[in-house]
């Protein structure tokens, strides 16, 4: 089986204020097509720059990330950009919907990028897919957190990527959506073979996962195979 990502040296140097803060330092890792991996690790331990870094929404300071064969490194924002949105959805800690936008609207915009039909009835789709058909009106700031989180990813299903990233998809949702989100994603890992990287700190949704990899100040300090005999 090939690599979808495949992580090089990679560390992260922010300048802050005349020092260095060295977030990630000197990560390699690679990850099967297909499969399914979490992320875990502390608070500011570097999981939500790595997932940046891995789907090109942000450039490393050194080493190299090659996803889908494709090297990001040498890129320009707008080329990193159209590899993003041919394989990677991202649903974001924060949400990150247009607030200008509905609900509809938010889950349209990568459908209508791509240049697909009848982008409208998909979308409708996507949001029944998360419980929020009648939502679909409503704009981010009438939205509850995890309302938002289900729309974050039904904008992040729309394009079927090759790989979805998520940071903390769960982490604003009750029980039982919480339940519905993590198994729409298993489905989208099975049904269309879409590889997940997932950061949570929630270990039942980490122990569904094939492989686990703990971050800690910036390194790996596990990283574990696990089995589903
Ligand atoms: N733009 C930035 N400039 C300077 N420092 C940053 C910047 N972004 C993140 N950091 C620092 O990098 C470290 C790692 O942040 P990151 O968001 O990756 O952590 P995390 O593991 O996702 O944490 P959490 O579990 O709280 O989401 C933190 O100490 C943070 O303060
Ligand atoms: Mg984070």
């Amino acid at each position: 089986m090939e690599n979808i990502l495949n992580i090089r040296n990679v560390s992260k140097i922010y300048q802050n204020a005349g020092h260095q803060l060295t977030v990630l330092d000197n990560i390699s890792f690679s990850i099967q097509t297909g499969s399914t991996v979490s992320i875990t690790g502390p608070s500011g331990s570097g999981k939500t720059t790595l997932l940046g870094l891995c789907a090109g929404l942000d450039r490393s300071s050194s080493g190299s990330v090659e996803l889908n064969q494709v090297a990001l490194d040498q890129l320009t924002e707008d080329q990193r950009a159209a590899v993003r949105n041919k394989y990677v959805g991202f649903i974001f800690q924060n949400f990150q919907l247009l607030p200008t936008l509905t609900a509809l609207e938010n889950v349209m915009v990568p459908l209508e990028l791509r240049g697909e039909k009848n982008i409208k009835s998909h979308a409708m789709d996507l949001l029944d897919k998360v419980g929020l058909a009648d939502r679909s009106g409503h704009y981010p700031v009438q939205l509850s957190g995890g309302e938002q989180q289900r729309v974050s990813l039904a904008r992040a299903f729309s394009n079927k990527p090759a790989i979805l990233f998520a940071d903390e998809p769960t982490g604003n949702l009750d029980a039982e959506t919480s339940d519905k989100v993590i198994k729409l994603m298993f489905d989208l890992n099975r049904e269309a073979g879409t590889t997940l990287v997932i950061v949570t700190h929630d270990l039942d949704l980490a122990g569904k996962t094939n492989r686990m990899i703990k971050l800690k100040g910036g390194v790996i300090i596990s990283d574990l195979e696990l089995s589903h005999a």
